[in-house]
């Protein structure tokens, strides 16, 4: 018997996840029925949706129960198409779940990848969903002109670092807010912000000021919890909000909610953004922003482990907000 190496659930819990919620097993390989795909997964991304999809609190996904594989997108490639649309060898991004093999029907395929376009990796990451959620964000929502601020908090992930890279193709200020100063160095010396402003750190709120002599424009959160509700003061006259995600208050039990009072005092537009939103725009974005990852002007950062057993400590770790760009599982060997 040829074994899948799969992340289980062990324990449902509210809260803060813990390693004792995962079971690293071994079950046999599937086998793909007609119309179904066999695909071996080769890097798993990690999301910070993942956690509210195992509570079943997330759109399109029921609430995990003990030994049920945990949500996941991964590149992978067909090892066994029993579709005529895919063939072995295709790559893939697919809903395969934390496994090493997983046999799917082509609704659970998210898009197809062209090998040509950039790394594979980057497939769940700058050139996949994290990327067109900023292309959203800054290109249909937040529009920054020239010369306006754009400030994005959790500046370092691949969300984060996406927008404000776009935002500074468009000609925008843009300045990023992170969680420690190996993040900040990350955001200015290799995305290429104009500045970055550490919020674990006393006086970041000047710093922040000084950075932004204008104001900000337009601010994408990635964050929610207290501090947009620090953001609000900070906005210029008729600024732009897009709220993305809320991570803060994913765990929190003490979180008041956000007080709407300073957003109506500076006449903020405020949006929420979905992704799925945007997938009509994909192929027209990754032709865009696989050439700039080409030529140097898009840069990505991973933070990366190997084996699939390490993914429940991994991701813990992304729950903590302590990765340092892109969060992924290099599972098995691209070719092969
Ligand atoms: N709306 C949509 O359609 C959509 C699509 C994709 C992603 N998102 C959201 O976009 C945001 C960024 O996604 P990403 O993949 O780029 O994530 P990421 O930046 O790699 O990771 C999340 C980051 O959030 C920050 N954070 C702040 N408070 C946190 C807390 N209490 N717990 C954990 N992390 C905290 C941490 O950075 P710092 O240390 O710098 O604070 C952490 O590294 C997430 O909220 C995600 O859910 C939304």
């Amino acid at each position: 018997m040829v074994a899948n190496l799969q992340v289980q659930l062990a324990k449902q819990r509210d809260g803060m996840p813990d390693a004792a919620d995962f079971r690293v097993t071994e079950a046999p390989l599937p086998r793909p029925n007609p119309g179904e795909l066999l695909v071996r997964s080769v890097y798993l991304s990690l999301d910070p949706y993942v956690r509210k999809a195992i509570r079943g609190d997330h759109p399109g996904h029921t609430k995990l129960v003990d030994g049920d594989v945990i949500y996941g997108r991964s590149v992978c490639r067909v090892v066994r198409s029993h579709h005529d649309d895919y063939q072995a060898g295709d790559y893939l991004v697919a809903e395969t779940g934390w496994q090493q093999h997983a046999a799917i029907g082509v609704d659970k395929v998210v898009q197809r990848i062209d090998p040509a376009a950039g790394p594979l990796s980057s497939a769940i990451g700058a050139l996949g969903m994290p990327g067109l959620t900023a292309w959203g964000s800054v290109e249909r929502l937040g529009k920054p002109s020239i010369g306006e601020t754009l400030v994005v908090s959790a500046a370092a992930g691949p969300v984060g670092g996406c927008v404000g890279q776009l935002a500074k193709l468009r000609g925008a200020r843009v300045v990023g807010i992170a969680g420690s100063r190996e993040k900040c160095d990350l955001v200015t010396k290799t995305y290429g912000f104009d500045a970055c402003v550490n919020y674990k750190t006393d006086g970041w709120e000047e710093a922040l000021t000084a950075a932004c002599p204008g104001g900000v424009d337009i601010y994408h959160d990635n964050v929610g919890g207290p501090l947009l509700n620090a953001m609000a003061k900070h906005l210029s006259l008729y600024a732009r909000v897009v709220m993305c995600g809320r991570p803060a208050d994913y765990h929190s039990k003490d979180f008041q909610g956000v007080g709407l009072g300073p957003f109506i005092g500076r006449r903020a537009k405020m949006f929420g953004l979905v992704v799925y939103d945007y997938e009509p725009d994909f192929d027209h974005y990754l032709k865009l922003a696989s050439g700039w990852l080409r030529e140097g002007r898009l840069k990505v950062k991973e933070d990366r482990v190997e084996g699939l057993q390490n993914a429940p400590a991994h991701f813990l770790k992304l729950m903590r907000g302590e990765n340092v760009g892109k969060a992924i599982v290099a599972v098995g060997p691209e070719k092969a």
